[in-house]
């Protein structure tokens, strides 16, 4: 399996999935491979998802199968020990961290300030989720950190979609973007998996555009 971060490099985006019920667990994940995203960020919003991130690593061992909305260390905790290959939280919590860190897998905390920033640079980590990223200054605010945190780069998540996705990668400090907008919840429910497909295709084009 690719490092977390050389995965992000190569696909820089992080499909922030919800999903009601564990049985969609694997056709989601099946079709945004197919759409050529490997990389999922099952939510711990739902009951469904220690069970959903659980199935998704044990059968897709070559992704990046993480748990987001993760709020404490106990969630921490049981997301590591349903197979989760790293964390994401909406913001800071030190025990979230530490937990990650003591099972040597990825944290990407959220950030929305430059104090957090730093907090999170002390405890060694470079990669930041900025959230909810269109409320707290988008674009303008990654350009005003890459002046200060040179060596810090920022996975802006909330309110990115199709539209701005270019936009903010191409943001130097950008390494990857996230979102829901690959797998709407009317989509999912109505098990259209074909569109999160197309949704993913879409998003890749986009980003490759980006880069050349
Ligand atoms: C998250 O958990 O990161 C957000 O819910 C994603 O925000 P979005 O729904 O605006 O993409």
């Amino acid at each position: 399996m690719p490092r977390f971060e050389d995965a992000l490099k190569a696909v820089p985006v992080i499909p922030v999935i919800v999903l009601q019920r564990a049985a969609d667990a694997i056709p989601v994940a099946e079709a945004l491979i197919e759409g050529g995203i490997p990389i999922f960020e099952v939510t711990l919003r739902t009951d469904a998802a220690l069970s959903a991130i659980g199935e998704i690593a044990k059968r897709f061992p070559e992704a990046q199968t993480g748990a987001g909305t993760v709020l404490s260390r106990n969630q921490a905790r049981q997301a590591i020990d349903a197979g989760a290959q790293y964390i994401v939280s909406p913001g800071w919590d030190g025990g979230v961290v530490k937990t990650a860190q003591a099972a040597g897998i990825p944290v990407v905390p959220g950030v929305a300030t430059p104090s957090e920033v730093q907090r999170a640079r002390r405890r060694g980590l470079r990669v930041l989720k900025l959230f909810p990223a269109d409320i707290v200054g988008g674009i303008a605010l990654l350009k005003a950190f890459s002046a200060v945190y040179a060596d810090t780069s920022f996975v802006p998540t909330g309110g990115v979609n199709a539209k701005n996705l270019a936009e903010y990668l191409a943001v130097p400090n950008v390494v990857a973007v996230g979102g829901s907008w690959l797998t709407p919840a009317s989509v999912v429910a109505e098990g259209k998996f074909d569109e999160i497909t197309r949704l993913a295709i879409e998003a890749r084009r986009i980003a490759s555009a980006g880069v050349c």
